[in-house]
């Protein structure tokens, strides 16, 4: 997978087709930023429209069942996602873990189905609040990473981790620089102790409450490979400026 920094928009159970006007405008910024790989995942119903709608971003989904097909009413399954056009899905966010009963094994399945489908992959992994205060969000969040992703051969090449803090989605608090980077220094020793060598690939992503604000310095940390952002995704000039933010030119 391209090492560009990865600046990706969940715009979670938010628009419809009204929104597809920042969407064009996000798309049409993002070609200013040739060094930065920039994605929305929107609500299903609208990814075959905003893939017809963009030429410089990539679309995704936000989830997607395990099963290829069958009796699973309200799912969508990975070739469906590809069939709409999409590029990739998030999976194992934190809000599906916790509202959908999600576990670690559920999301590996979710995974592997989406890179049998041809997708790219974003697994999101995280600590509760009540974790990080018992000294236990490096564990966690090692567990939730050995356990929720792909083992299939490709599968370094086209994964991305994403680390969002339960605590810190939606809420404006967000970890400091050294806990970012700690933590991400140990999701990378897990990929490099599941995939060997391959692991130095896998992009670590940072989530939960980026804004244009703290995006530089949060991207600046040591191995933060680009932001998954909710709420700051979901207009044009504040998605942007996270983007403006991760562009190796903007930084020197
Ligand atoms: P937030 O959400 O940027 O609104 O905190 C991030 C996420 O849940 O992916």
């Amino acid at each position: 997978m391209s090492n560009l920094p990865y600046v990706v928009g969940n715009w979670k159970m938010n628009g419809t087709r009204a929104l597809l006007t920042e969407a064009r405008s996000i798309d049409r910024a993002s070609g200013r930023y040739p060094k930065v790989q920039v994605a929305l995942a929107p609500p299903f119903t609208l990814i075959h429209r905003l893939q017809e709608a963009v030429q410089n971003i990539g679309v995704g989904g936000q989830d997607c069942h395990a099963e290829e097909s069958g009796a699973f009413t309200g799912d969508i399954a990975a070739p469906m996602l590809k069939d709409a056009g999409a590029d990739f899905t998030i999976v194992g966010h934190s809000e599906r873990r916790s509202m959908h009963g999600e576990t670690d094994e559920m999301v590996k399945a979710k995974a592997e189905s989406a890179l049998a489908a041809g997708l790219t992959v974003i697994v999101c992994v995280g600590e509760t609040e009540a974790e990080r205060d018992a000294g236990q969000a490096e564990t966690v969040v090692s567990g939730q990473v050995e356990n929720s992703v792909p083992r299939s051969e490709d599968a370094p090449a086209r994964l991305s981790v994403a680390y969002e803090p339960v605590w810190a989605i939606g809420t404006g608090r967000v970890p400091s620089v050294g806990d970012v980077a700690a933590m991400h220094r140990s999701i990378r020793a897990k990929l490099v102790e599941i995939y060997g060598d391959a692991g130095t690939e896998v992009r670590i992503l940072y989530g939960g409450s980026v804004k244009a604000e703290n995006a530089a310095e949060l991207l600046g940390a040591s191995e933060v490979g680009g932001a998954l952002v909710g709420g700051a995704s979901l207009s044009a000039e504040s998605f942007i400026a996270i983007v403006g933010a991760a562009s190796p030119d903007q930084q020197e």
